[in-house]
């Protein structure tokens, strides 16, 4: 992967105020970029986002995604080459209490950013980053492939399954040859990392039963779940990117990004590794009123094949990965030093990908 790609070049994000655009935004950075962020404000003081003082490193605007007319205003002000959209209501559960929020932001946020890459003629590649949960999920231990039929039971995944619909539209009916712009959407597994206290999500669930000295509710203990750490599909995203740029037309499609699907990790097998690292108390209980797959994983040889990537972390080194990324966020670190503690990564992380 050609990473010298970056270097002075101008990315837009969306989302870098959440975890993964966060991570994504200091590996750009680190890459030599110039990065432009817009998206909501950070929700807490703990968010990777403000920990690393994102604010003052990287050029950040706050505005809303369903606002056609200021998130046009500001794109056009910016006039990157390279997008990466990752803004987008992300919780399954809050995806049942805010409905409507839900498919305004993955839908209609990701139609105007289409509509708005249709009007602009400066931006050369766009990613729309889905999600592993817009396949329909018949139970069945199927390892999904980017051609299997789109769904989603829950609203987050039906709304996420929706913008993968209007993507591949778009891709036919706007961004078909000859375009200015190319564009693909990437669905990736459960991402996993420090920096993460989204609700209701296992890891920052952990770590606030931590920091609350309380005992952790665990819901479907045998649930099988693609982890991988956030860093592996942060590095799918760029090499696609790259390959973009390449104007081969079969680069403007879905692509999946996950752990090898012969690693069944189930929740219980999360928590005991995660237990080999840090002690907290944990409980099953019974939640029955909301709808989880009991599997979902992911082919992930047309990545493999086409773009040269593959995840390179054991499952061992991947929560290693994440529970020392977590101790920097619990310990009175400066910002600064959180900073330098993900760049440690990033580089450890690119040093094993070079060495692969
Ligand atoms: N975290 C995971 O395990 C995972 C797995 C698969 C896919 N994804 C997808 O990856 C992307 C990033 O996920 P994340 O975990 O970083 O999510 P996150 O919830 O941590 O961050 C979401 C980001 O979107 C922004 N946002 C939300 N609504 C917005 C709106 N209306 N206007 C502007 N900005 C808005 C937030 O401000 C934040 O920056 C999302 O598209 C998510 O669906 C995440």
């Amino acid at each position: 992967m050609d990473l010298g790609f970056y270097s002075g070049k101008k990315v837009l994000l969306t989302g870098a105020t959440g975890f993964k655009g966060s991570w994504l935004a200091i590996i750009l950075k680190k890459l030599g970029a110039e990065v432009y962020d817009y998206s909501l404000e950070p929700k807490t003081d703990d968010d990777n986002f403000v920990r690393c003082n994102l604010k003052n490193k990287i050029n950040s605007y706050y505005g809303d995604i369903r606002n056609l007319d200021e998130f046009q205003d500001y794109i056009n002000f910016v006039k990157p080459e390279i997008i990466f959209h990752l803004a987008a209501q992300s919780l399954v559960i809050k995806s049942y209490s805010q409905h409507i929020f839900t498919y305004e932001t993955n839908l209609i946020g990701t139609v105007n950013l289409i509509e708005i890459i249709r009007r602009l003629n400066t931006v050369k590649q766009a990613i729309f980053i889905t999600t592993d949960k817009v396949y329909s999920n018949l139970g069945n231990n199927k390892a999904f492939n980017e051609n299997d039929p789109l769904g989603g039971i829950d609203p987050y995944s039906a709304s996420k399954a929706c913008a993968e619909i209007a993507i591949q539209s778009a891709i036919r009916s706007f961004f078909s040859e000859p375009s200015t712009c190319n564009i693909a959407s990437a669905r990736a597994g459960n991402v996993i990392g420090a920096g993460d206290w989204a609700e209701n999500r296992i890891v920052p669930d952990i770590y606030r039963a931590i920091q609350n000295n309380s005992t952790l509710k665990l819901r479907n203990p045998n649930a099988i779940r693609p982890w991988q750490h956030v860093l592996e599909s942060l590095f799918g995203y760029l090499a696609l990117a790259i390959k973009l740029s390449t104007q081969d037309t079969v680069y403007q499609s879905a692509w999946n990004f996950g752990p090898e699907s012969n690693r069944d990790y189930t929740v219980n097998d999360l928590i005991l590794e995660i237990q080999k690292h840090l002690s907290f108390k944990y409980e099953y209980q019974n939640d029955t009123h909301i709808h989880e797959a009991k599997t979902l994983k992911l082919d992930i040889n047309k990545s493999k094949s086409l773009l040269n990537w593959s995840p390179i972390l054991s499952f061992e080194d991947t929560i290693k990965f994440t529970t020392d990324g977590y101790k920097a966020d619990l310990e009175p670190k400066t910002e600064e030093e959180i900073y330098q503690s993900r760049i440690k990564q990033i580089t450890e992380y690119m040093e094993r990908m070079n060495a692969n």
